[in-house]
Parts: C-alpha cells; structure tokens; sequence
C-alpha cells in the first residue's frame, strides 16, 4: 500500500513504519493519523509482521505534536472530537495491539508525539531526543492519553511536573524516571531496536500477545490484571505454541513457533 506521509518496510518479521513528514518535523495531522492507523491494521493481521518499530524521517524529530495548524480554529466539540478520535484510531489502538511496537525515538518526541511514544509498547531514544508536553503553553493539557499514560510511566510526581511546567526533558533524564527504556546514539537507534525486536520474534507470537493484554489489564478500569492472566495462561495449553515450546525444550533443540 502506498501513503502519503508515513513510509513502511518490512524485513525478517520486523516492520518498520517511518512518519515522513520531516519539514513539520512529522507533526500528526488527520491524514497522518489515518495512515498510520491502516498501517498498524494491516501489519496487525500480516503474517509477515511479529514485531513493529516506530519512527520518525529526519535527524531531527520523532514526532513534535499533533498538527497546530491543522486545529487552530477548533471549536469544543472539534476539540472534544479530535481526542477521541485520534485515541480511537491511534492511541489506544496502539497499546491494544496484538504485536509488540518499539518507538525508536530519534529526536522532538513533543505534545502528541510523546503521547504515541507512551502508547507503544518499549521506547529507545537516540542521545539527542528531547520529550516534554507543551500542551499547556497552547491553552490546553494532553489529549491523546498524556495525562493517563505519562504517570502510568514516571508516577504522579514527575507527570504533574512536566505537564504543569510544560519542560522539556533530556533523553538521559527520560532514562533516569523510566520514560525510556535505553538511550543509545542516532546512528545506533534502529539497530538497537532491531535487536530488541529479534529477541521477541523468537518467542512464541500467541503469547507475547496475550502477555501485553494482560499487563495492559492493569491499567484499565473495571478490569483485573490477575483475572486476565489466569485466563490467557489457561488458554495457552491450547495453542500449538505451547505444544512446540515445550516439545522443543525437551528434545533440545530451538522452538520454531507458528503462531497458532
Ligand atoms: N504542528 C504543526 N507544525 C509544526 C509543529 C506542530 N506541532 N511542530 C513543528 N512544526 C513545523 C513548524 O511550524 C515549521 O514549519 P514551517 O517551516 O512551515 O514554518 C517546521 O515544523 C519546523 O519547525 P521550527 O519551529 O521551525 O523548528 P525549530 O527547530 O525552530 O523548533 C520545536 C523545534 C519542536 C521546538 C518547535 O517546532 C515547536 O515548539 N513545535 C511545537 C511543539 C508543540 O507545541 N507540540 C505540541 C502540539 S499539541
């Protein structure tokens, strides 16, 4: 399929997709929202696809917010409108999907950028990566679940700061308060997130999925996390995964998963 404004590739079960819109520094806009939830859709169901980077073009931005231009005139209801929108199609479909996303973060993670960032599933970021949420210096807070996901990530204290002051944080202080997982150079971002995302090819597909369902349970009101994972742990027996993974532990040889 061919988009517009974000590029996609695929190569040994790791599907990258890039945001390229490099000279708004890869701020979302509708149409990039739109894309970027078709690519998830369908890398989501490729058997091609185990585990999914992304990024943005450029060396100088991941993603710098959702688009200003684009929502300058809004009224409420468009306001309202666009958050729950972009949550739906984005955000939240994101976090819930069934194959691993690893933000390789590789400059401005700002606004909306830092949001999708907080929605994947693993975050890396290159040296010279700066994340804050500027909201609040437009008139508004986070609309994309930074309010939610951000102290989720860091605790309350570290999220009432950065969006109450709307300062932006270095890569090697994102490390220190848990916002990113590693902090590597630029030129080292994407292979370092390859060789995270070749580590969860290896592993059973079924059950990586069910494992980021359950700890999503977590988060989520109404449900219990415990509850969740008794029953995705039952509901593995019953996979040809788990026939596999342990056949092949048993026999000493390397478990070649199927996915079923
Ligand atoms: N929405 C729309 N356009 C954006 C954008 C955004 N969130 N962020 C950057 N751009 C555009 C700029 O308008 C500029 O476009 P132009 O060349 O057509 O004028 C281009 O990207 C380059 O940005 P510029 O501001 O010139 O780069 P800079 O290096 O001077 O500053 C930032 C970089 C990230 C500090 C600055 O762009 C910025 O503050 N962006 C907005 C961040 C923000 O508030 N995000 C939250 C949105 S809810």
């Amino acid at each position: 399929m061919v988009y517009n404004t974000i590029l996609v590739e695929t190569k040994e079960k790791i599907a990258t997709i890039t945001i390229n819109r490099p000279n708004k520094l890869n701020a979302l806009n509708k149409e990039t929202i739109s894309e970027l939830h078709e690519a998830f859709k369908s890398l989501e169901q490729s058997t091609e696809t185990r585990v999914i980077l992304l990024t943005g073009s450029g060396e100088k931005a991941f993603v710098a917010g959702a688009d200003i231009a684009e929502f300058a005139n809004f009224s409420e209801e468009d306001g309202a409108k666009l958050a729950a929108h972009g949550q739906e199609l984005l955000f939240d479909f994101v976090q819930n999907l069934k194959k691993p996303v690893i933000a390789a973060i590789n400059g401005f993670a700002l606004g909306g950028g830092l949001e999708l960032a907080m929605a994947c599933h693993i975050r890396v970021a290159s040296e010279n990566a700066k994340m804050g949420l500027p909201e609040v210096t437009l008139g508004l807070l986070p609309g994309y679940g930074g309010t939610q996901r951000l102290p989720q990530l860091v605790g309350k204290g570290h999220a009432m700061e950065m969006i109450l002051t709307a300062g932006m944080i270095t890569a090697d202080e994102a490390l220190k308060i848990g916002l990113v997982n590693h902090v590597v150079t630029q030129a080292e971002l994407l292979s370092f997130c390859e060789d995270i995302a070749l580590k969860i090819v290896k592993n059973a597909p079924l059950a990586i999925s069910k494992a980021i369902n359950a700890i999503n349970a977590n988060f989520k009101d109404g449900e219990n996390g415990f509850e969740t994972e008794i029953k995705s742990f039952g509901q593995s027996f019953a996979t040809k995964d788990f026939k596999e993974g342990t056949t092949a532990f048993l026999e000493k040889r390397k478990a070649q998963f199927t996915g079923e």
